[in-house]
């Protein structure tokens, strides 16, 4: 018997190496080993074992599958994962299953033998301490001090390091789960979630509408609930939750502006889960329930526009998924446009541009920096035998953002906000291509009214790098006052002349990058005497106002640049930091003595990226 199945392995093995020699050969998704057209995941009951002392998920992926092709084989994606058994049927029958070669970045496919009339694969597992989605926290690193904590962070291809999983974003699945966890801690995922602590550790969870795997999130944490309204709530530790509540007011306002705008929010509850300062990024669209950085805690609201984008991903990504990491920007793009439409509902047009302009300045650094023929400066990607997080830069946000707006302006607003309705209810939890929207645009506006054609140039904007001369002119009064000002200074900075001018924290973040670049490190003190930029609560201030110290040695802020990167794991601040550390012999020494004590706090997606700057 045994040596059967010793057979059967051996066997199985031979004719997927065959295969493997062509392995896109059914799936369009350059990052997963999954060949849905021949057999597909449809339903997922998970069963979640959390382990704060070892660090280990003892996990049971019980997949429902269709075997399309009535092949003998299903392929799912693994990283980071010790695979303990396979069975395959209701019954539960072993199977044999072989792991391929392990690739940096798409781990191992996890070939499983199956029958034609299969319907159900089995898959029983542990994590491992490389597990890249997990973040294990001890007490000392939360808010409150006394409780461990752990969260995942499955996108772009991260779910597979923590679920055995098919993962593509083109192939979708509802889920149910079961999670033990030690009691006295809450567990919390993209799905139906429980508002109070349950006795015994145990949390059943249920996610009825299908969702792609980088949606898949857990959490677990001494983690206390505040409603905002009927439908929208914050999580938070307890000791955070105040604040976190105050902050998050507009949450119910925000779901109800955007719900005018494109069309019913249809995932029944939005929460939003703040979580300690370690996570790498503002905030991850995890279906029903946000996970965000503590960072957008300023203390006045000013930067709760991350609120609006996550929710805005409930209709673009979430329910309209990109096909391919290629195609990330229908995400974000439309995404960080429907954005800015929430912000100017609820906070009103002149915030909305000042974000655009904002949005505008940092996609010309980025032309900039790619180079403008860079290939990678289309909005159609090609990250195919690379880390799909490479493609998270301002082409795929704020050029396709701009790429919308060029829309909106050539086709009248009332228009297009038909048409984005019409997107978004007729591909709801359907995820599709760059070409399939392009089909969908031409078919449902251009080819309604032809001039539209030329006016918009679709192909430009997602073919061609760099920025098309046909963009709108994007622009805001706040900001042009704040140019003439910095313009009329001759000799050195006049504080005087900013006095009592400028006010929001836009405002102030715009300054600070319009000042010249031959200010001196007396000329930031005088600043940071009046607008106190050092000892500010608004993260994005603290970030472009450090980089600048950095830069022009201004020393007084030093110890405040130190806290904030080992207290802060935020990708998005830490990188700028690092890099303006690394450019001179002196910084890079203080960059990696700071980097010593701070990359325990951090979660692997950042610290694999400051690895490569430190190096
Ligand atoms: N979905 C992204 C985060 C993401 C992208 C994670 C790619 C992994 C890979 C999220 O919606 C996002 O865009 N977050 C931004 C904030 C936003 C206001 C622009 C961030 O984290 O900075
Ligand atoms: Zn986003």
């Amino acid at each position: 018997m045994k040596y059967l199945y010793i057979l059967l392995c051996l066997s199985l093995m031979a004719c997927q190496q065959n295969k493997t020699a062509d392995p896109d050969k059914n799936s369009a998704d350059p990052h997963s080993y999954a060949r849905p057209a021949e057999a597909v995941v449809k339903h997922l009951d998970l069963t979640l074992e959390v382990d704060f002392t070892a660090h280990v998920l003892t996990g049971k992926a019980e997949w429902t599958i269709a075997n399309l092709a009535k092949a003998d084989t299903i392929i799912f994606d693994t990283r980071q994962l010790r695979i303990l058994r396979v069975t395959q049927g209701e019954e539960q029958k072993e199977t044999a299953f072989v792991l391929g070669k392990d690739d940096k970045y798409l781990g191992q496919p996890l070939k499983v033998k199956i029958d034609p009339s299969s319907t159900k694969v089995t898959i029983w597992y542990k994590t491992t301490e490389n597990s890249a989605a997990l973040q294990w926290l001890n007490p000392h690193q939360t808010a409150g001090k006394k409780y461990p904590f752990l969260y995942t962070q499955s996108e772009a291809i991260l779910a597979r390091t923590w679920i055995p999983c098919q993962d593509s974003p083109g192939i979708r699945f509802n889920y149910d789960a079961t999670v033990a966890v030690p009691p006295g801690l809450l567990a919390l995922m993209s799905a139906g979630n429980p508002q109070q602590r349950s006795v015994n550790g145990e949390y059943r969870f249920k996610q009825p509408h299908v969702i792609p795997s980088y949606l898949m999130a857990l959490a677990v944490g001494n983690l206390a609930f505040k409603a905002i309204d009927q439908r929208a709530g914050v999580y938070a530790e307890p000791v955070t939750l105040p604040k976190a509540a105050w902050e998050f007011a507009d949450m119910g306002k925000m779901v109800n502006a955007a719900e005018k705008l494109y069309g019913r929010y249809q995932w029944g509850r939005y929460d939003v889960l703040v979580l300690p300062p370690s996570f790498p990024f503002g905030g991850m669209e995890n279906p029903m329930l946000t996970f965000a950085t503590p960072t957008v805690i300023a203390g006045d609201r000013s930067l709760v526009s991350l609120v609006a984008h996550e929710l805005a991903h409930s209709w673009s990504g979430d329910m309209v998924t990109n096909a391919t990491w290629n195609d990330f920007w229908l995400n974000e793009g439309i995404t960080d446009y429907f954005e800015r439409r929430i912000v100017e509902e609820v906070y009103g047009k002149e915030e909305a541009k000042m974000q655009e302009v904002l949005g505008f300045e940092s996609l010309k650094e980025t032309v900039e920096d790619l180079g403008p023929k860079n290939p990678d400066t289309k909005l159609k990607g090609n990250y195919a035998g690379r880390d799909p997080d490479e493609g998270m830069t301002d082409i795929a946000y704020e050029k396709g953002a701009l790429f919308m707006k060029t829309i909106e302006l050539a086709a009248g607003r009332e228009r297009f906000d038909k048409f984005l309705k019409g997107y978004f209810e007729s591909h709801a939890f359907q995820s599709i291509t760059t070409e399939e929207f392009v089909k969908y645009l031409e078919e449902n506006l251009i080819s309604k009214e032809p001039e539209l054609r030329d006016k918009i140039k679709a192909a430009d904007w997602i073919y061609k790098p760099g920025i098309p001369a046909n963009h709108p002119p994007v622009n805001s009064e706040k900001f042009n006052a704040i140019n003439s000002i910095v313009s009329r200074w001759k000799a050195g900075i006049d504080v005087a002349s900013v006095k009592g001018r400028i006010s929001t924290a836009n405002e102030f973040l715009y300054f600070i990058k319009a000042l010249p670049d031959s200010i001196s490190a007396d000329d930031l003190a005088l600043l940071d005497k009046e607008f106190g930029f050092t000892k500010s609560g608004n993260s994005e201030i603290q970030c472009v106002w450090y980089t600048l110290a950095i830069k022009h040695k201004y020393r007084p802020a030093y110890p405040y640049i130190e806290d904030f990167l080992i207290n802060v794991g935020r990708r998005k601040f830490l990188l700028p930091l690092y890099k303006e550390m690394a450019l001179t012999a002196d910084g890079k020494a203080w960059a990696k003595e700071i980097y010593k004590k701070a990359r325990p706090n951090y979660h692997s997606v950042s610290y694999n990226s400051i690895d490569d700057i430190l190096k």
